[in-house]
């Protein structure tokens, strides 16, 4: 087990609504179909000024309230996103200048919507290993402004959000039961933002292509995504030699009900640990498990030795899974 516990929590949610009906008037869609197909009924949406370090420092600053620290008590930073303030410098050394610290370790994680797993999971380790005692660890995304608000086969299912904890070490019987972790490289261009990097860097013709908002090919990822997460949820569950009997609650990626239902199924996963916040939010990628675990968290579904199931699936394409006693 790798031991940590979680002393802190916090979210950012933009006050800014986007419904269905919303979009309506945007796309040839409706929302009957975009219930029926994601399960969306709306998303939250920053306004223009906002950036994800500006979510993650409003989440930071309620889970170091929580855990009753400083910011300065702080020894690391680790903020899983796919859409940075900057390429560079991380997201995380942004938010650090906004707390008003400096000095700690701060780097960013690019994993998709598996990225606040991915970040937990170098946290746990961070810690197991003696290197880090203060760990904040947040999912953040502001999807809205990767968006093509044309193209209907994207353009209603994302939203904007952060979610942080903040991470310390224990002697207590709580932290990673079991985890893994993986990706395949040779789906990336089923979901990718083609532009902006090294390969096209930014010119008009991209900008007029609209090659800097999401690109996917929604059946195929679809397909990936009920495959690798089932794959991952199962085994988290027989590497800590456990049933979904065992577990109090799961908790996945929320990027359509469909892909979750499918995993609960084939976990055997009743219906009431399922938690899902999907209808409220849409897929806000990293930043919706740290979401959901706050909500369930204020609900008193989630206390001290609480069992979650927490899986995701996303662009890469990569996977990860963990069971995680609160
Ligand atoms: N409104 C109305 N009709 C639509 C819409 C819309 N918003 N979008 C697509 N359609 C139409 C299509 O044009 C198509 O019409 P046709 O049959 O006449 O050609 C029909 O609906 C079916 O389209 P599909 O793409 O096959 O629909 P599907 O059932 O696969 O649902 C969806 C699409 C919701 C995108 C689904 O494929 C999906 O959820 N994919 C996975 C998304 C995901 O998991 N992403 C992972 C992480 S994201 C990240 O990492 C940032």
């Amino acid at each position: 087990m790798k031991k940590f516990k979680v002393v802190g929590i916090g979210v950012s949610i933009p006050e800014k609504v986007l419904t269905n009906s919303d979009l309506e008037k945007m796309v040839d869609t409706s929302d009957q179909w975009i219930t029926e197909r994601t399960g969306i009924k709306e998303r939250h949406i920053v306004d223009e000024k906002t950036a994800t370090s500006d979510l993650v420092i409003t989440a930071a600053k309620e889970a170091l309230k929580q855990a009753n620290l400083k910011a300065s008590d702080l020894d690391t930073i680790i903020i899983g996103t796919s859409t940075p303030d900057t390429p560079f410098p991380a997201t995380s050394c942004w938010v650090q200048k906004g707390l008003g610290i400096s000095g700690q370790a701060a780097f960013d994680v690019s994993a998709g919507c598996c990225g606040f797993l991915y970040a937990l999971e170098i946290a746990a380790n961070l810690i197991a290993t003696g290197t880090s005692k203060r760990v904040l660890v947040a999912g953040a995304e502001i999807l809205s402004k990767i968006t093509n608000y044309q193209d209907r086969s994207t353009c209603v299912l994302f939203g904007d959000g952060a979610g942080a904890l903040i991470l310390t070490p224990t002697d207590e019987d709580r932290g990673i039961i079991s985890s893994n972790w993986g990706a395949d490289g040779k789906l990336g261009d089923l979901l990718y933002l083609p532009a902006g990097g090294s390969r096209i860097p930014a010119t008009c013709e991209s900008v007029e292509k609209k090659l800097h908002t999401i690109h996917m090919a929604g059946n195929e990822v679809f397909k990936n995504a009920v495959r690798e997460m089932e794959a991952a949820t199962i085994t988290a569950l027989n590497d800590a030699k456990m049933t979904a009997d065992d577990i109090d609650l799961f908790i996945s990626h929320q990027a359509n009900i469909r892909i979750i239902e499918a995993t609960t199924k084939r976990a055997k996963i009743p219906d009431v640990k399922n938690y899902m916040t999907i209808q409220k939010y849409g897929n806000i990628s990293a930043a919706s498990i740290p979401v959901s675990l706050h909500e369930a968290y204020h609900k008193g579904m989630i206390k001290d030795g609480t069992k979650i199931l927490l899986a995701a699936f996303g662009a890469g394409f990569t996977w990860a899974a963990m069971i995680l006693k609160w």
